[in-house]
């Protein structure tokens, strides 16, 4: 994972730019961080912090960090513990050269063992360290520029990468490189900016490059941006506009983020619908999907991959799919369809979801189905980033960026894409009846207001957060389009309030999970009234036999599961399909006050990255 920001321009400070930069990145690891800066005078300084960009800053407060040329790092440790040592950026050992990495070096030991066997000495136990080193070795042993030592290094290294690098004896250039992890670089007017993603740029530039793997950018002052590729053929860079509002990127108000994104989700929704339904004639399109109709129609099978919450919005799109266009659809882990030689062919349609647009697993996932020649649809919402590149064509969930690592506003973006793609499909399959269609169209409009009113519940939510933050362990239960709902709202609890808690199917409890239960053990039960609610209400009185305790998101006007339930939260009604999106978010809101209450780290939770481009 880590996060890498870079500037290099006359005019400014760097520091200042950096250090911001990394505070918006840091969703994408916090373990320590590390500026490099280069001076006129040749003098290259690292400083590094274990801990957060904060503990940086204040590590720096008695440095001179003064200049204009930097690069910068927060890191999401993969090899070596994260302690300052390991930190980034990382020296080569004649100090000319600075690195940083996000990504893994696979075949570091082999590298490091020959560099050593001639001499070269490591100070950390990182992969990214072994990098620098070979840089280094290759460019005084065959004496070669730096850019050239970058290629004939990378051919050497097996692994993904994103690198930034400044060499002291050239202090007006840096040079950055990409295989596998993301890198933009912003151009402004006689400066460039660099970052994992564009949010340390857009407030100084809306001119990016998102670059390719395998590209390398030369930013040198004074010239224009070069990209080549790793055997020195020049590239024509496509510089893009970005739109992303800072506002966007910043709390507004929130003590967190994550709260910020439950909040949003009303808004999010109605901008992840727009331009794609007619409210007049009660219609969806989604143009993606229209533009590879024939591909779409004629699916065999669907799979879908994707990693954590994503996956979880898949179960729902594969219960969607397969009731409204009658094509079956498989749901896999990325990181496990990847490795087991899965049969896919011409005729599977393989759907990638990811809120980032860079997990590693589903990458590799789409990679794969693409060689083995499937057609590639993505659902992702970091525009530009590598998922989006890779697939055929997708639809983009427009909600803005997510910075809480938790997942909220992406998880029901993403149900919400997958409900308008499956009505889409549906109907250009004529296999769901024209006023069903239009019931579910005109019912999905009306969920940003219903969602309004479930938020309406957060002073509740908080009370009822109160009275079980002293559990250990938490069982979330769910039918049908419920059930995913049970795993969603169990992930969320873990991820950030470090509670275990499980997500089963309501009726799978008595095969196993039933022997967990006692008085000390809370049970979130979703129990709407749709077609599975006597079968819930069972399940319940089964636990209740068993003195465990029963939170249930009930449907408004509920009197039965009411009675015996411990707590109730009432929600909107809607159709059984869309129940998903409105009762995810006391689930969300559970979470995020429990972990509040334990005083835990809600948007940065440990051992936890945003986005996860390892393996
Ligand atoms: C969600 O709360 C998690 N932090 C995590 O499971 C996440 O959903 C997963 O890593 C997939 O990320 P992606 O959607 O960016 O691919
Ligand atoms: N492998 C590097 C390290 O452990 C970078 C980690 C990453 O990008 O997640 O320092």
């Amino acid at each position: 994972m880590c996060g890498i920001v870079g500037y290099i321009g006359t005019k400014r400070e760097a520091f200042p730019i950096l250090v911001k930069g990394l505070q918006r990145l840091e969703y994408r690891g916090y373990d320590s961080a590390g500026v490099a800066l280069v001076n006129g005078n040749h003098e290259l300084s690292v400083y590094k912090a274990k801990g957060k960009v904060a503990d940086l800053e204040a590590f720096c407060a008695d440095k001179d960090i003064t200049g204009s040329v930097g690069i910068a790092h927060t890191r999401w440790a993969t090899h070596g513990e994260p302690s300052s040592l390991n930190a980034h950026p990382h020296y080569s050992q004649s100090k000319n050269l600075a690195i940083i990495h996000n990504g893994i070096i696979e075949n570091y030991a082999e590298i490091k063992k020959k560099l050593m066997n001639h001499g070269v000495k490591f100070l950390s136990d990182t992969d990214t360290e072994v990098l620098v080193q070979l840089i280094e070795y290759i460019q005084s042993k065959k004496n070669l520029d730096l850019l050239t030592a970058v290629q004939v290094a990378l051919h050497q290294v097996i692994g993904a990468y994103a690198i930034a690098l400044l060499d002291k004896r050239h202090p007006d250039t840096v040079i950055a490189a990409r295989k596998q992890s993301p890198l933009v670089v912003g151009i402004g007017d006689g400066e460039f900016f660099l970052g994992s993603d564009a949010s340390p740029i857009i407030e100084y530039t809306d001119k990016v490059v998102y670059l390719e793997d395998g590209n390398i950018a030369v930013m040198k002052l004074g010239e224009d941006l070069k990209v080549v590729s790793l055997q020195n053929e020049k590239l024509l860079p496509e510089i893009k506009t970005v739109d992303i509002d800072l506002g966007q990127i910043e709390k507004g108000g929130y003590p967190h983020f994550m709260l910020k994104e439950i909040f949003e989700q009303p808004e999010c929704l109605k901008n992840c619908m727009r331009g794609r339904i007619n409210v007049e004639h009660d219609s969806v399109k989604l143009s993606a999907l229209i533009d590879y109709r024939s591909w779409l129609i004629n699916a065999k099978r669907i799979i879908i991959v994707a990693c954590g919450t994503s996956w979880h919005a898949g179960l729902i799109g594969k219960q969607m799919i397969e009731t409204f266009c009658r094509i079956p659809v498989d749901v896999e882990y990325a990181s496990e369809f990847r490795y087991r030689n899965p049969v896919v062919g011409k005729d599977d349609v393989v759907i990638a979801i990811s809120q980032s647009g860079e997990t590693a697993d589903t990458l590799a996932a789409v990679e794969l189905a693409k060689e083995k020649g499937a057609f590639i649809y993505g659902i992702c919402n970091a525009i530009g980033s590598s998922i989006p590149r890779a697939t055929n064509t997708g639809t983009y969930i427009h909600v803005g960026p997510e910075i809480g690592v938790a997942s909220t506003k992406a998880f029901t973006g993403q149900v919400t894409v997958l409900t308008m793609f499956a009505l889409t499909l549906a109907e250009a399959k004529g296999t769901l009846r024209h006023n069903e269609y239009t019931r579910i169209v005109k019912e999905l409009v009306e969920i940003p207001e219903k969602i309004k009113e479930v938020l309406k519940t957060n002073e509740q939510v908080a009370d009822l957060a109160r009275t079980f933050t002293y559990a250990h362990n938490f069982l979330y239960l769910g039918r049908g389009f419920s059930y995913p709902v049970a795993l969603e709202g169990a992930l969320k609890l873990k991820e950030i309030s470090y509670i275990h808690a499980e997500g089963y199917p309501a009726a799978e409890m008595k095969h196993g999970p039933i022997a967990l239960i006692d008085s000390d053990m809370p049970v979130v039960v979703i129990a709407t009234h749709n077609a599975m609610y006597e079968k819930v209400r069972s399940n319940i009185q089964e636990i209740k036999a068993r003195q465990g305790r029963v939170i249930a998101l009930v449907s408004k006007g509920d009197t039965t599961v009411s009675k015996i339930a411990d707590a109730v939260i009432e929600l909107p009604d809607t159709l059984e399909c869309l129940e998903p999106l409105v009762a995810t978010v006391p689930l969300q809101l559970l979470a995020y006050h429990i972990a509040v209450c334990k005083g835990k780290d809600v948007d940065q939770p440990r051992n936890l990255a945003k986005s996860v481009t390892v393996e």
